[in-house]
């Protein structure tokens, strides 16, 4: 048996049930054209299993990674949608990671004003993070995600046994969503990692895994259901994030998401008790847990984040684990921080 998370306001079904993505047709009319779009680095077996409950399958593989998640790709998509005459009532199912999911959503959001768009999140970030919330986007030249809408995706279904054939760097860097999630707003989850995550060899229990994700995903949801367009509290989910997507920027393709997330939170705690106990977490999860980086280069950066209004950047900030909060500051503020604060 699994577990369902329903979000009601936005209508979204949200499953986790190992297995699931053998029974999709139970919850979904696949009877229509099926617009599948995966990536060249999701194992085909995931992509297969989808394919054949869908009588009208349309597979669209894209290249793996960042640099799918363009206009060029929207473009080429649509343009393919279009030929093959899918219609209004068809369907977008998303089969992948947060690149898939993020382009995926954003295609359904403006396709003849929006169709249906369901997916099968197939990495740990994907799972406990970007596929629920609707937001979706495309990165504009090298700046992250500042083309994009929202827009909910009816169902989502977390199979937790496709992250199997994910690499442990892959797999642990997603969890960071998770770590951030626990930090935010739930100190539970977070002990989950203090006490459970013991060596970066070993694995973590099942049961452990299954919590975080459910725990994590609680926490985005009832976010979400108060501020679904990031107008104030959603913005709590940027934590670790504005200094994060300016080191994933620069350093880009070095470091994963999520091993920018933790290095970005390290790089703006000012509780230096907690920032020892969350780095001790991510060494153990075998994440970067140092970085060299050019302050200035940072500084210019933020000023072209979307969360910088010319004078002030709001920052999120943890002091005590489960109560993140917000705080506005100058960059000469941040510029002063990252300088005695060198992780
Ligand atoms: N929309 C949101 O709310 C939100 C939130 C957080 C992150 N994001 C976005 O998510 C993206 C990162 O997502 P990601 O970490 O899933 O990366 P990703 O989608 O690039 O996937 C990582 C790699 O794993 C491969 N892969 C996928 N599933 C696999 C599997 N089961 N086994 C083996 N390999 C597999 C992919 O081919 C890819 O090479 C970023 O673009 C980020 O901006 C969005």
């Amino acid at each position: 048996m699994g577990t369902f998370i329903k979000m009601e306001k936005q209508k979204s079904n949200i499953f986790i049930e190992r297995d699931i993505r053998f029974h999709i047709d139970k919850y979904v009319d696949l009877n229509r054209r099926v617009l599948i779009l995966t990536d060249d680095g999701v194992p085909k077996q995931y992509v297969r299993v989808i394919e054949e409950q869908c009588p009208h399958p349309y597979l669209k593989v894209i290249p793996q990674g960042e640099g799918s998640k363009s206009l060029q790709s929207v473009e080429e998509i649509v343009l393919w949608m279009a030929q093959m005459g899918f219609e209004k009532g068809d369907l977008m199912f998303a089969v992948g990671g947060g690149v898939v999911g993020d382009l995926g959503g954003f295609i359904a959001s403006i396709y003849l004003q929006g169709i249906q768009v369901v997916s099968l999140p197939t990495t740990t970030l994907s799972q406990i993070d970007s596929s629920i919330g609707g937001k979706t986007a495309v990165d504009l030249n090298h700046i992250k995600n500042n083309v994009g809408s929202f827009y909910q995706p009816s169902n989502v279904f977390i199979d937790l046994n496709t992250v199997a054939t994910l690499t442990k760097r892959e797999y642990y860097s997603g969890l960071v969503e998770a770590l951030k999630a626990g930090l935010i707003r739930d100190s539970k989850l977070f002990d989950i990692f203090w006490t459970h995550i013991t060596d970066f060899n070993e694995s973590i229990p099942p049961s452990d895994v299954e919590e975080i994700v459910i725990r994590a995903l609680n926490v985005k949801r009832k976010i979400v259901e108060k501020d679904e367009k990031e107008a104030n509290l959603r913005k709590l989910l940027n934590f670790g994030h504005t200094l994060g997507h300016a080191i994933e920027s620069i350093e880009m393709p070095k470091y994963y998401h999520g091993e920018c997330v933790g290095l970005g939170m390290l790089m703006i705690l000012e509780n230096i008790d907690l920032r020892d106990k969350i780095k001790q977490v991510l060494e153990k999860m075998g994440m970067p847990t140092h970085i060299d980086y050019d302050i200035d280069q940072v500084i210019s950066l933020i000023k072209s984040d979307k969360k910088y209004n010319g004078s002030t950047v709001t920052i999120v900030q943890v002091d005590e684990i489960g109560k993140g909060y917000f705080k506005d500051v100058t960059l000469e503020w941040l510029r002063n921080h990252l300088e005695k604060n060198r992780i």
